[in-house]
Protein backbone atom coordinates (compact mmCIF):
# COMPACT_ATOMS: atom_id res chain seq x y z
CA UNK A 1 0.00 0.00 0.00
CA UNK A 2 1.23 3.32 -0.84
CA UNK A 3 1.71 5.91 1.50
CA UNK A 4 2.45 9.73 1.29
CA UNK A 5 3.71 13.12 3.11
CA UNK A 6 1.29 15.25 4.31
CA UNK A 7 1.70 19.19 4.87
CA UNK A 8 2.21 18.37 8.35
CA UNK A 9 5.01 15.93 7.94
CA UNK A 10 3.16 13.05 9.51
CA UNK A 11 2.70 10.03 6.75
CA UNK A 12 -0.83 9.81 5.12
CA UNK A 13 -1.93 6.31 4.31
CA UNK A 14 -2.44 5.52 0.34
CA UNK A 15 -5.62 4.31 -1.15
CA UNK A 16 -6.73 0.76 -1.58
CA UNK A 17 -9.21 -1.29 -2.77
CA UNK A 18 -10.86 -1.54 0.53
CA UNK A 19 -10.98 2.31 0.67
CA UNK A 20 -13.35 2.12 -2.65
CA UNK A 21 -15.37 -0.39 -2.23
CA UNK A 22 -16.59 1.17 1.22
CA UNK A 23 -17.17 4.37 -0.66
CA UNK A 24 -19.01 2.32 -3.75
CA UNK A 25 -20.91 0.76 -1.41
CA UNK A 26 -22.24 3.77 0.33
CA UNK A 27 -22.64 5.50 -2.63
CA UNK A 28 -24.62 2.83 -4.19
CA UNK A 29 -26.95 2.00 -1.03
CA UNK A 30 -27.60 5.99 -0.33
CA UNK A 31 -29.40 6.02 -4.27
CA UNK A 32 -31.00 2.37 -3.29
CA UNK A 33 -32.30 4.40 0.15
CA UNK A 34 -33.63 7.15 -2.24
CA UNK A 35 -35.37 4.78 -4.30
CA UNK A 36 -37.11 2.43 -1.59
CA UNK A 37 -37.93 5.55 0.59
CA UNK A 38 -35.49 4.72 3.89
CA UNK A 39 -36.17 6.99 6.48
CA UNK A 40 -33.27 9.44 6.04
CA UNK A 41 -32.35 8.76 9.76
CA UNK A 42 -31.95 5.56 9.14
CA UNK A 43 -30.53 5.22 5.82
CA UNK A 44 -27.40 7.76 7.43
CA UNK A 45 -26.94 5.52 10.25
CA UNK A 46 -26.77 2.11 7.96
CA UNK A 47 -24.35 3.93 5.69
CA UNK A 48 -21.66 4.42 8.42
CA UNK A 49 -21.99 1.20 9.56
CA UNK A 50 -21.80 -0.09 5.53
CA UNK A 51 -18.80 1.85 4.93
CA UNK A 52 -16.37 0.11 7.39
CA UNK A 53 -18.02 -3.46 6.67
CA UNK A 54 -17.45 -3.45 3.39
CA UNK A 55 -14.27 -2.28 3.65
CA UNK A 56 -13.25 -5.53 5.90
CA UNK A 57 -15.02 -7.77 3.45
CA UNK A 58 -11.69 -9.69 2.65
CA UNK A 59 -10.72 -9.64 6.73
CA UNK A 60 -10.20 -13.46 5.45
CA UNK A 61 -7.76 -13.59 3.10
CA UNK A 62 -5.49 -12.84 6.20
CA UNK A 63 -5.72 -16.59 6.58
CA UNK A 64 -4.60 -17.50 3.20
CA UNK A 65 -1.41 -17.94 1.70
CA UNK A 66 0.56 -15.29 0.44
CA UNK A 67 1.90 -17.14 -1.92
CA UNK A 68 -1.75 -17.61 -3.86
CA UNK A 69 -2.97 -14.70 -3.39
CA UNK A 70 -0.37 -13.17 -5.42
CA UNK A 71 -0.12 -16.18 -7.54
CA UNK A 72 0.32 -14.23 -11.03
CA UNK A 73 -0.95 -17.15 -13.33
CA UNK A 74 -4.22 -18.78 -12.99
CA UNK A 75 -5.33 -20.84 -10.06
CA UNK A 76 -5.16 -24.62 -9.75
CA UNK A 77 -8.66 -26.15 -8.76
CA UNK A 78 -7.02 -26.77 -5.18
CA UNK A 79 -6.11 -23.35 -4.95
CA UNK A 80 -9.01 -21.95 -5.73
CA UNK A 81 -10.66 -23.78 -2.93
CA UNK A 82 -8.46 -22.81 -0.23
CA UNK A 83 -8.96 -19.09 -1.67
CA UNK A 84 -12.40 -19.26 -1.19
CA UNK A 85 -12.45 -20.18 2.38
CA UNK A 86 -11.57 -16.69 2.70
CA UNK A 87 -15.07 -15.90 3.59
CA UNK A 88 -15.63 -18.22 5.88
CA UNK A 89 -12.65 -17.57 7.87
CA UNK A 90 -13.95 -13.81 7.03
CA UNK A 91 -16.79 -15.10 8.85
CA UNK A 92 -15.87 -16.23 11.75
CA UNK A 93 -13.74 -13.09 12.82
CA UNK A 94 -16.97 -11.84 14.01
CA UNK A 95 -18.74 -14.80 15.12
CA UNK A 96 -20.16 -13.44 17.77
CA UNK A 97 -21.28 -10.03 16.94
CA UNK A 98 -21.56 -7.45 20.02
CA UNK A 99 -23.01 -4.57 17.72
CA UNK A 100 -24.36 -3.59 14.70
CA UNK A 101 -20.91 -2.99 12.92
CA UNK A 102 -20.15 -6.69 13.64
CA UNK A 103 -23.00 -8.85 12.75
CA UNK A 104 -22.82 -6.46 9.37
CA UNK A 105 -19.08 -6.94 8.79
CA UNK A 106 -19.78 -10.71 9.07
CA UNK A 107 -22.71 -10.62 6.97
CA UNK A 108 -20.57 -9.06 3.94
CA UNK A 109 -17.71 -11.33 4.97
CA UNK A 110 -19.65 -14.78 4.34
CA UNK A 111 -21.71 -13.09 1.36
CA UNK A 112 -19.89 -11.40 -0.61
CA UNK A 113 -19.33 -14.15 -3.33
CA UNK A 114 -22.98 -15.84 -3.30
CA UNK A 115 -24.46 -15.07 -6.98
CA UNK A 116 -27.90 -13.97 -7.73
CA UNK A 117 -28.46 -16.69 -9.63
CA UNK A 118 -27.20 -19.26 -7.02
CA UNK A 119 -23.83 -20.54 -8.50
CA UNK A 120 -21.64 -18.73 -5.99
CA UNK A 121 -20.31 -19.13 -2.87
CA UNK A 122 -19.87 -20.31 -0.04
CA UNK A 123 -23.70 -21.29 0.64
CA UNK A 124 -23.18 -21.80 4.19
CA UNK A 125 -26.20 -21.02 6.48
CA UNK A 126 -25.27 -22.06 9.40
CA UNK A 127 -22.38 -23.44 11.55
CA UNK A 128 -19.82 -21.03 9.54
CA UNK A 129 -16.98 -21.95 12.07
CA UNK A 130 -17.47 -25.11 12.58
CA UNK A 131 -15.96 -26.73 9.25
CA UNK A 132 -14.37 -23.95 7.36
CA UNK A 133 -13.84 -25.94 4.33
CA UNK A 134 -17.12 -27.37 3.16
CA UNK A 135 -19.15 -25.56 1.06
CA UNK A 136 -23.46 -26.14 0.42
CA UNK A 137 -25.61 -24.67 -2.43
CA UNK A 138 -25.30 -21.05 -3.09
CA UNK A 139 -27.95 -18.67 -1.87
CA UNK A 140 -29.80 -16.73 -4.64
CA UNK A 141 -31.33 -13.92 -5.09
CA UNK A 142 -32.69 -12.31 -2.27
CA UNK A 143 -31.69 -14.90 0.08
CA UNK A 144 -28.15 -12.75 -0.61
CA UNK A 145 -28.42 -9.62 2.47
CA UNK A 146 -28.50 -6.47 0.68
CA UNK A 147 -25.36 -5.45 2.25
CA UNK A 148 -23.85 -8.34 -0.02
CA UNK A 149 -25.59 -7.75 -3.15
CA UNK A 150 -23.74 -4.08 -3.09
CA UNK A 151 -20.57 -5.16 -2.09
CA UNK A 152 -20.27 -8.01 -4.88
CA UNK A 153 -20.79 -5.38 -7.64
CA UNK A 154 -18.33 -2.67 -6.41
CA UNK A 155 -15.95 -5.14 -5.38
CA UNK A 156 -15.56 -6.82 -8.91
CA UNK A 157 -16.14 -3.06 -10.17
CA UNK A 158 -12.92 -2.10 -8.95
CA UNK A 159 -11.07 -5.57 -8.96
CA UNK A 160 -11.74 -5.23 -13.16
CA UNK A 161 -10.61 -1.96 -13.45
CA UNK A 162 -7.32 -2.07 -11.41
CA UNK A 163 -4.33 -4.29 -11.85
CA UNK A 164 -3.84 -7.23 -10.63
CA UNK A 165 -1.24 -9.97 -9.82
CA UNK A 166 -2.28 -11.83 -12.89
CA UNK A 167 -4.11 -9.23 -15.19
CA UNK A 168 -3.86 -5.54 -16.37
CA UNK A 169 -6.25 -3.14 -15.52
CA UNK A 170 -9.70 -3.66 -17.67
CA UNK A 171 -10.76 0.16 -19.77
CA UNK A 172 -13.83 1.39 -17.83
CA UNK A 173 -16.25 0.46 -20.76
CA UNK A 174 -15.28 -2.93 -20.83
CA UNK A 175 -16.05 -3.35 -17.04
CA UNK A 176 -19.16 -1.89 -17.37
CA UNK A 177 -19.75 -4.15 -20.00
CA UNK A 178 -18.87 -6.95 -17.81
CA UNK A 179 -21.59 -5.76 -15.23
CA UNK A 180 -24.45 -5.39 -17.51
CA UNK A 181 -23.65 -8.88 -18.80
CA UNK A 182 -23.70 -10.54 -15.65
CA UNK A 183 -27.11 -8.56 -14.53
CA UNK A 184 -29.43 -11.33 -13.00
CA UNK A 185 -26.49 -13.49 -13.01
CA UNK A 186 -23.91 -12.59 -10.98
CA UNK A 187 -25.10 -9.71 -9.84
CA UNK A 188 -28.44 -8.11 -8.12
CA UNK A 189 -30.55 -6.27 -11.31
CA UNK A 190 -31.09 -3.87 -9.29
CA UNK A 191 -27.94 -3.19 -7.69
CA UNK A 192 -25.97 -3.29 -11.60
CA UNK A 193 -28.68 -0.30 -12.65
CA UNK A 194 -28.14 1.77 -10.11
CA UNK A 195 -24.23 1.15 -10.28
CA UNK A 196 -24.72 2.48 -14.31
CA UNK A 197 -26.96 5.30 -13.22
CA UNK A 198 -24.68 7.08 -10.54
CA UNK A 199 -21.83 5.97 -12.48
CA UNK A 200 -20.68 9.99 -12.62
CA UNK A 201 -20.72 9.64 -8.56
CA UNK A 202 -18.66 6.47 -9.07
CA UNK A 203 -16.25 7.66 -11.44
CA UNK A 204 -15.64 10.96 -9.46
CA UNK A 205 -14.75 8.40 -6.42
CA UNK A 206 -12.52 6.37 -8.53
CA UNK A 207 -10.88 9.44 -9.36
CA UNK A 208 -10.31 10.69 -6.17
CA UNK A 209 -9.10 7.62 -4.55
CA UNK A 210 -6.92 6.51 -7.24
CA UNK A 211 -3.58 4.63 -5.80
CA UNK A 212 -0.88 5.75 -6.16
FE1 LIG B 1 -13.56 -11.79 -1.50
Amino acid sequence: MKGETTALGSPRRGTSHEDRVGAYAVEIYRHWADVHGIPKGEADGFRDVLKISAMLHDIGKAGIPEAILQKPGRLTPAEYTIIKRHVLLGACYFENPHSDWDALAREIALNHHERWDGTGYPGVREGVCFDTTSFGPGKKGREIPLSARIVAVADVYDALVSERPYKDPWEEGRALRYLRRQSGKQFDPEIVDIFLEIHESIAAIRKDLAEG
